[in-house]
């Protein structure tokens, strides 16, 4: 039996996000509704070792967390029990693109007493050594052992992990060093518990659902998909930026075409949103927005959540 929680439900920026001042920031800082983390998830199998994936600039917060709920019970001979000393709790951390809210965090590990293992695609590996050399600043400190996050890893005995291409899109701090408009700078992951047999299938970054995607998100017991914005201009009208939701490689929930639409048709017994921004009226408590999403039996993540697959 596989262990899924969600560390972080929110995109880059968080909610609130530090200088927002959208209906939802507002919301949530009076009150009104629960701040939200930056995207990340943790699995485990079978009372063994975590592993995260994307490393968010919460990370810390969210390892707290983790510690308050138990995660790591100190009898279990975990790499976070106390005899492995300052190691990190994480066997090992997956990276499925290189934006800077799904690999921040991995600097905030660099106090490890081991190398963190990290697996990630090779254009992720590139950012990571050259626009933003996170994985080069790390040397000097804990030190990084990368494998390449080939089409199917095995994590455990139990635990198997396959990657498919989802986005060609670089960061926005690599726009101007792509070399080719087939690279892979993101991917998707659909993770399998080979003694259940369950899969869970992650996708925060999500440009469209076509008919290979459809038969692999009705194929999954559960799926953990792209819920960052609510309509194409969300951030265009808001007037905070001039970039569409397509342009940034994020299909909106709404309207015809968009992925509620395509996630309502679904046979999927879990279908929950992750990497929701925090413009997205979904987040605010009884919208008709976040109505809608329930209607369609989709559910919205949030920090802490933990199921079993
Ligand atoms: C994304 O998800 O598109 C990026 O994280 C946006 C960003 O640069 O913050
Ligand atoms: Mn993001
Ligand atoms: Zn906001």
């Amino acid at each position: 039996m596989t262990i899924v929680r969600i560390l972080g439900a929110a995109a880059g920026g968080g909610f609130p996000q530090w200088n927002c001042h959208c209906q939802g920031c507002e919301t949530s800082r009076s009150g009104g509704v629960r701040a939200l983390t930056q995207s990340s998830i943790a699995i485990r199998s079978n009372g063994g070792d975590w592993f995260l994936i994307n490393a968010s600039p919460d990370v810390r917060q969210q390892i707290e967390l983790m510690r308050a709920d138990n995660c790591f019970p100190p009898q279990n001979n975990n790499c976070f029990a106390p005899q492995n000393g300052r190691s990190v709790p994480f066997a090992g951390i997956i990276l499925t693109d290189a934006e800077i809210d799904h690999t921040t965090g991995l600097i905030l590990l660099r106090e490890s007493s081991q190398p963190l293992k990290i697996y990630s695609p090779d254009r992720v590996k590139f950012a990571l050594t050259t626009g933003y050399p996170l994985l080069s600043t790390l040397q000097n400190y804990c030190g990084v052992d990368w494998s390449p996050l080939d089409a199917a890893i095995s994590l455990s005995s139990d635990l198997e992990v396959e990657s498919f291409a989802l986005s060609s899109k670089p960061p926005k701090y690599m726009q101007d060093a792509t070399r080719s408009p087939d690279e892979v700078w993101g991917v998707g992951l659909t993770i399998r518990d080979r003694s259940t047999g369950k899969t869970l299938t992650y996708a925060p970054g999500l440009a469209e659902i076509d008919e290979a995607m459809q038969r692999r998100l009705n194929a999954s017991d559960c799926i953990l998909i792209d819920g960052t914005f609510w309509t194409n201009d969300e951030l265009p009208a808001l007037g905070v930026s001039s970039r569409s939701a397509r342009q940034m490689g994020h299909l909106p929930l709404s309207g015809e075409g968009g992925s509620l639409q395509e996630l309502a048709r679904l046979t999927t017994p879990r279908k929950m949103l992750v990497h929701i921004n925090n413009t997205n009226p979904i987040l605010i408590p009884n919208s008709a927005q976040q109505q809608a999403v329930g209607i369609q039996g989709v559910e919205i993540g949030c920090d802490g959540l933990m199921f079993e697959l």
